[in-house]
């Protein structure tokens, strides 16, 4: 039997979804076409607009639908940027654990654009310091361009105070994008209540099409675009729509909110589960970012004496997907930069796995991974010894 512990890195879609899909795709028609076949699909397409922003708790025209969340975080890191340099604004503040497609971006801009990037450092629990963005902004606000805080942390799922955040920013008039990929439709999340002046979603983490993606960008907010072309999305992402995945991600969309709170309290106790399970039967290892508050559903321990990368192929062997939630660049395993920021050497971040839970997974799911886990540390270590 396979277990699918890997939540975090994409969802199984649902039917419902993959029916709004098949369906979008027979129908014909340019959903900016202003024929009859143009004006349907555009129907269903803001359609889908509407749903989304009603969930995502804010105005439909502040959403920018692209081609992934990386497209998303593209946009919003490098526009915001480029607004607030027209300005003289050359500091793009990022934390230190934010996902790759916010980290390159920034060392784009560095590179590209003379941006002077400045990183914000966490705690051992993996959470951002309020202090070091207050001081940073009593001393530099007229400098800074855009502050990009993800919401919560792909790789321990730690939950980032980005409320604290855009109040502390707003009172200097700064920008604040939030990277809440893997939050939206696991925690509640408002763009309108949050203040944010962007946030980026993506399909795939919540039982949606993979390859889509929403910018969502306050009304009247606008950027300079990365792609240029027909003019669609405020002019912000030219491009023939998506229509069948746009539509498929709202329909992922009502479908979590459906259950949104009986699926997170399964999903939270699941992780309840395991946590406890490893604590109980492996007691040297340990859960990242344990006492901050987290996601319900990611688990990310560190086994002493391991490597990460024969415990996941151990694992896999035996039925079990997870991750080391670190990137792999070339084949070349590097130790998670997160793991890092929170003060890990290089040996125990490569001795991490993430484990990533859906309300797809069973009690039963938990219990067979514990059972394997014991044996599986074991040949884990003397493979490490050799
Ligand atoms: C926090 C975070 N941001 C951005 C992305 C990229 O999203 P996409 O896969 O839609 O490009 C991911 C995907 O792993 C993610 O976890």
């Amino acid at each position: 039997m396979a277990i699918y512990l890997d939540h975090a890195a994409t969802t199984p879609m649902v039917e419902a979804c993959t029916q709004a899909v098949i369906r979008q795709l027979k129908v014909l028609g340019n959903p900016s076409s202003l024929h009859t076949f143009g004006r349907a699909a555009r129907k269903e397409l803001e359609r889908a607009r509407e749903i989304i922003a009603r969930h995502v708790d804010c105005h439909p025209s502040e959403i920018i639908f692209t081609g992934s969340g990386t497209e998303a975080d593209n946009t919003a890191l490098k526009g915001l940027f480029w607004r607030g340099k027209a300005h003289g604004r050359n500091v793009v503040v990022i934390s230190a654990i934010e996902h790759h497609a916010i980290l390159d971006p920034a060392q784009w801009l560095t590179d590209h654009e003379g941006a002077e990037v400045i990183l914000l450092d966490v705690d051992s629990n993996g959470l951002i310091n309020l202090n070091q963005v207050r001081e940073l902004l009593s001393h530099r606000a007229d400098e800074i361009a855009v502050i990009s805080v993800m919401s919560a942390n792909n790789e321990t799922g730690v939950i980032q105070p980005i409320s604290e955040i855009v109040e502390i920013a707003s009172d200097y008039g700064v920008a604040v994008h939030s990277d809440a990929v893997q939050s939206f439709g696991k925690v509640p999340l408002s763009f309108s209540k949050l203040g944010l002046t962007a946030m980026t979603l993506s399909g795939h983490k919540i039982g949606g099409p993979l390859g889509i993606g929403i910018l969502v960008l306050r009304k009247g907010f606008d950027i300079p675009a990365l792609l240029h072309g027909g003019g669609q999305e405020r002019d912000i992402r030219s491009g023939t729509f998506n229509a069948p995945s746009i539509v498929g991600f709202a329909t992922a969309v009502e479908e979590i909110f459906l259950d949104f709170v009986s699926h997170s309290l399964k999903v939270a106790s699941l992780r309840v589960a395991l946590e406890s399970g490893i604590a109980a039967k492996m007691p040297d290892a340990y859960i990242n970012g344990l006492s901050a508050d987290r996601l319900p559903g990611i688990v990310n321990a560190t086994f002493p004496g391991t490597e990460s990368d024969t415990l996941l192929l151990l694992l896999d062997a035996e039925g079990v997907a997870c991750s080391t939630g670190s990137a792999c660049s070339a084949g070349v395993q590097r130790p998670s930069h997160v793991l890092l920021a929170m003060g890990h050497t290089d040996v125990s971040a490569r001795s991490s796995l993430r484990f990533s839970i859906g309300p797809s997974n069973t009690a039963e799911d938990i219990a067979q991974t514990l059972k394997l886990l014991p044996a599986v540390l074991t040949r884990a270590r003397a493979a490490n010894l050799r």
